[in-house]
């Protein structure tokens, strides 16, 4: 998932630098530069952020090309030595990796014993052969090294003998950027369009060659390629925050809600003609994390209105099952960076076997939505946090809204239920406001939550989406022990693990199964676990979150807000990084 970057130009040290800050939230292990001059390239890196690699880099000198790496570990252990940039052994080359090397074991066989390897990452082996291959041509080792690799990577190289910069490029996001000032190779898009002038998404399976003179890419056999360049969005500017991206994040939802609806109704809705959507037999929401939680809790809603069989699939898992994807089966592959490997996998896919296929995303340039058909975005707005809270909320209205339009092509969904729930929208942002305004209630049951040896979340039917994407939130930036259950299977095991160090969160929104929540709760009060409830209704012996009523389309909207809270407030009781949480990273670009 790491962040890789390069650039030829004056101030490309301090450029590289600049550019890893934008990059960090692709990984936060360790980061590093190299430094090209006459002659020899020099290496400054450190395991830990960023911040920590400015204040070493000075031992760099200023020069006109240099690379950049910020790593999410995948091989070796997180280090200064096996952070990147690496040097090949003769120090003639220097690369940075993103991606995994699948087969780099059998390449270091083949390397022999005589190269050293100074670190245990699969990305060093492509130094190693780059320096093998060499026999006076780089365009050819590096056309040499592609043909060697396999997996996914996008891989940046300097190196002694010119001053192009060189990539290799399969699967991994790779962006060529132009700018008056110089050229660069970037992993996102966002993270150069306010300096360069025009970009271009380098294909798969390129090796692309930057200098002075423009890019030029090839295939693999070093046949050139015409890849087009275009200007890109401006991305929002990269804002600093006091305090922590998370909680300002989630108190954007009100106000992000009404942009995202707006946004929707301007982009003109489902783009599907009539023809296809009367031939639809059946709908998949497929994501990763926070995105996959979105697609379960839609999917639970519309199969109220929506008489299709409708799926939700983690991503990484449908690539390898068989569900069936053809013309009448409609994808919409949910996620907020649009640039999840699994995802992007997955959506490739469906395109190869004929699904109609949708990106609903945050990001409207990214791999995902190049390979999609159709876009449809969610207007979150820039998020930061590793913990994904405003995307969810604006993935829920987006996907309802889209599945809503469909219904009413279909004639499942009546104009005044359309109008019920296109009209209930315009009160999610105040009753959010509300939660968020009143959080010292979620503040105090932090307290006692932060003690606890395991907290699990239930819920029923649209519910039990809620608990999934509050557990996910409260595990992953508080590094406690929890878990999301349908309430009702509780009994079929997991009440053994109830005593009173536990902590049960239940969400209730559906009046029907009020009943059967309040017997789920006792059932875990009678072990001793305390329970806080988040619903509009009180249960005996559980700790109210009153909810504000919603329309029961809608409801998980808002039901959601105080398990992001309270996520956000347990993690800073006990005092973690709440906007980057050990092992994670913001866009997980490897498989
Ligand atoms: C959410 O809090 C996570 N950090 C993570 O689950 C995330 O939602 C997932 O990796 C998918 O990301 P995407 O939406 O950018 O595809
Ligand atoms: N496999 C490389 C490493 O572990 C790069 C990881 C990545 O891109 O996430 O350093």
């Amino acid at each position: 998932m790491c962040g890789i970057f390069g650039m030829t130009g004056v101030g490309a040290v301090a450029g590289t630098l600049k550019a890893l800050k934008l990059l960090e939230y692709r990984g936060y292990d360790s980061a590093g530069i190299a430094a090209r001059r006459e002659g020899r390239i020099d290496i400054c890196k450190t395991e830990g952020r960023v911040a920590k690699l400015e204040e070493l880099v000075c031992s760099l000198k200023e020069t006109d090309v240099a690379i950049g790496h910020t790593r999410w570990a995948t091989h070796g252990a997180v280090c200064t030595a096996n952070a990147h940039p690496f040097l090949s052994q003769n120090g003639k080359f220097a690369i940075v990796h993103n991606g995994i090397i699948e087969n780099y074991l059998e390449l270091k066989k083949k390397l022999g014993d005589d190269v050293h390897f100074t670190s245990q990452t699969d990305s060093e082996t492509a130094a190693h052969l780059l320096e093998r291959n060499y026999q006076g041509n780089v365009l050819d080792a590096v056309l040499h090294t592609a043909r060697q690799l396999k997996g996914s990577f996008a891989i940046v190289i300097t190196t002694v003998y010119d001053e192009k910069l060189y990539a290799i490029k399969s699967k991994s996001p790779l962006i060529a950027g132009i700018s008056q000032k110089g050229a660069c190779f970037c992993s996102d898009i966002r993270c150069v369009s306010h300096w360069a002038t025009s970009v271009a998404v380098t294909p798969d399976n390129t090796v692309a060659e930057l200098s002075s003179d423009g890019v030029r890419f090839f295939d693999f056999s070093g046949n050139p390629l015409s890849v087009p360049f275009f200007a890109p969005e401006k991305a929002e500017a990269y804002e600093s925050v006091e305090g922590d991206f998370m909680l300002k994040e989630i108190r954007e939802i009100p106000a992000r809600l009404r942009i995202a609806k707006e946004g929707y109704v301007r982009s003109g809705g489902l783009h599907l003609s009539a023809e296809e959507a009367r031939r639809l037999k059946r709908i998949y929401l497929i994501g990763c994390g926070t995105a996959y939680n979105s697609g379960l809790q839609v999917a639970a809603v519309a199969r109220q209105w929506l008489n299709l069989d409708i799926f939700s699939v983690i991503a990484s898992e449908f690539i390898y099952d068989n569900y069936i994807a053809d013309g009448r089966s409609l994808f919409f592959f949910i996620s907020q960076s649009g640039e999840t490997a699994d995802t992007v996998r997955a959506a490739e896919r469906v395109t190869k076997s004929g699904g109609l296929t949708y990106a609903v995303t945050n990001t409207s340039e990214s791999s995902l939505t190049f390979v999609c058909k159709r876009t449809t975005n969610i207007y979150a707005g820039a998020e930061y946090a590793v913990a994904s809270t405003k995307a969810y909320n604006c993935q829920l209205q987006t996907l309802t809204l889209l599945l809503l339009d469909l219904g009413r092509m279909r004639g499942s969904v009546s104009d005044a239920l359309y109008m019920e729930i296109f009209g209930g929208m315009n009160f999610l942002p105040e009753a959010i406001g509300d939660i968020i305004d009143n959080s010292r209630i979620l503040i105090n049951l932090a307290e006692t939550i932060k003690d606890c040896s395991a907290v699990f979340y239930i819920g029923r039917t649209a519910d039990y989406p809620t608990a999934c994407e509050g557990s996910l939130k409260l595990k992953e930036i508080s590094y406690l022990h929890s878990e999301a259950y349908p309430a009702g299977e509780l009994k079929h095991g997991t009440l053994a693990l109830m005593d009173p160090a536990v902590a049960v969160v239940a969400i209730s929104t559906c009046d029907a199964l009020r009943d059967k929540m309040a017997s789920s709760i006792t059932e875990v009060t009678s072990r001793g676990a305390r329970v806080i409830s988040v619903s509009p209704d009180v249960f005996t012996d559980a700790t109210p979150v009153i909810l504000p009523k919603i329309h029961p389309a809608l409801a998980g909207i808002v039901s959601v807000v105080p398990l992001q809270l309270l996520a956000y407030y347990v993690a800073k009781a006990l005092g973690r990084d709440v906007d980057k949480p050990r092992n994670l990273a913001k866009s997980v670009t490897v498989e």
